[in-house]
């Protein structure tokens, strides 16, 4: 190993970004930037509930032996039944608690490539930032399908034109909801339409659920994911407890296989699901999982916190949306309204993005992304007043 090869690959750009707000001293700064949610002080609370799962945990003292390859099968079938709801494909498929929705998305890239590695991931434009690196770390290629107009719609006709050119076999990458960085969402119709086209194209889905209950009831959220459950012979999960139950740094997620009724394959998928992630970290930590298992186990409570976070979002985004209209913005800024979960993208490039900074200490991503949990109610009309005035400069 030769250190002087080293690439100047430069740091995260996300991560200088947060650095640079961490030092600007203007006191009327917003960060928009990372993707946690925060309440109405600023603050990314630990949920009442996580709260006394974890006394409840501390005081049954359970043993810290290592568990199985596959993580915490309380959790595996839980999350599994919470995001299928009453399905029959609950019957004939595997799943693995991951290192977080990070995990999944890696172990179940890994898995692609073991199965087929001159597969295409097809991956939406704008998409979540980490999607392709992930795919081609694990050895993947990644192509583009766009996903949306100029005035922040979905342009499912263009998404199906791109994707017109994948071959049988290839892997198209969806955010089950609350499309990150967009929060644009198929409605239920378009989901069918996007299910009926993987079906006759042979495509495989990979379903990336990382906000299921932030857009909507987490069983409408999952309305798209339980289509293609139904109507797909094979499809991939990724999910992640780090939003919905605020568990960000405990790292609990899940990837799933869905196998066809009659497959007799789903021991070999096990198999090789846990080589892969004995080669790699072996097994995840299982404090999170636990803490969810219980969540899971009598969810009302929960249900309710988590509503209380959903209910957050979407009132900012009608009193922003509200305010931009009565400003004459246009349909491009006032989408937000309409849009889901915590990201929207600002019609917005990179210059703007930065005018944005400089001149009114307003922190998003460069991309045009910002995070719509991190506003106080208190700052709506200013971020609209700027985000107006970026707008209409020539
Ligand atoms: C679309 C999407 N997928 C996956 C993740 C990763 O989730 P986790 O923090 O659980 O690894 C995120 C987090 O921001 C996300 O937005």
């Amino acid at each position: 190993m030769m250190l002087s090869n080293i690439p100047q690959v430069g740091g995260d750009p996300l991560w200088s970004l947060i650095e640079a707000f961490n030092q600007d001293i203007r006191k009327h700064k917003m960060d928009l930037i990372v993707g946690v949610y925060r309440d109405e002080s600023g603050n990314t609370p630990i949920m009442q509930v996580v709260k006394s799962a974890e006394q409840t945990l501390a005081n049954q003292g359970l043993s810290k032996a290592y568990r199985q390859l596959s993580g915490n099968d309380l959790f595996n079938k839980r999350i599994a039944r919470f995001l299928l709801g009453d399905s029959q494909r609950l019957e004939n498929y595997c799943a693995m608690q991951t290192v977080g929705g990070t995990g999944a998305l890696r172990l179940l890239a890994e898995f692609i490539n073991c199965l087929s590695p001159s597969a295409t991931v097809w991956n939406s434009e704008p998409g979540y930032i980490n999607h392709r690196p992930i795919m081609e770390s694990a050895g993947l290629k990644v192509k583009p399908y766009r996903w949306q107009t100029k005035d922040q719609q979905l342009d499912l006709s263009s998404s199906l034109a791109d994707l017109a050119s994948a071959a049988e076999g290839d892997i198209i990458l969806l955010h089950g909801c609350c499309h990150n960085p967009t929060g644009i969402d198929p409605t239920d119709s378009q989901w069918r339409q996007l299910t009926e086209f993987c079906k006759s194209k042979k495509l495989v889905p990979l379903i990336d659920m990382a906000y299921q209950g932030f857009g909507d009831e987490p069983d409408l959220d999952a309305a798209g994911l339980r289509c293609m459950a139904q109507e797909l012979d094979l499809v991939l999960i990724a999910s992640s407890c780090s939003k919905n139950m605020g568990l960000y740094c405990e790292r609990v997620g899940v990837a799933i296989v869905l196998l066809p009724e009659n497959e007799n394959h789903s021991q070999n998928v096990r198999h090789l699901l846990e080589r892969i992630t004995r080669a790699n970290y072996s097994m995840p930590p299982d404090h999170g999982a636990a803490l969810a298992a219980k969540l899971f186990e009598d969810p009302t409570p929960w249900l309710k916190e988590l509503s209380e976070c959903r209910n957050r979002i979407k009132s900012i985004r009608m009193t922003l949306g509200k305010v931009l209209d009565e400003m004459g913005a246009p349909p491009s800024l006032t989408m937000i309204a309409r849009q889901k979960g915590m990201f929207s993208m600002l019609p917005f490039n990179k210059d703007q993005m930065d005018a944005l900074r400089v001149k009114f200490a307003i922190y998003g991503t460069s991309n045009g992304r910002i995070n719509i949990a991190g506003l106080k109610t208190n700052q709506i009309r200013m971020l609209a007043e700027a985000l107006v005035s970026i707008v209409r400069q020539p």
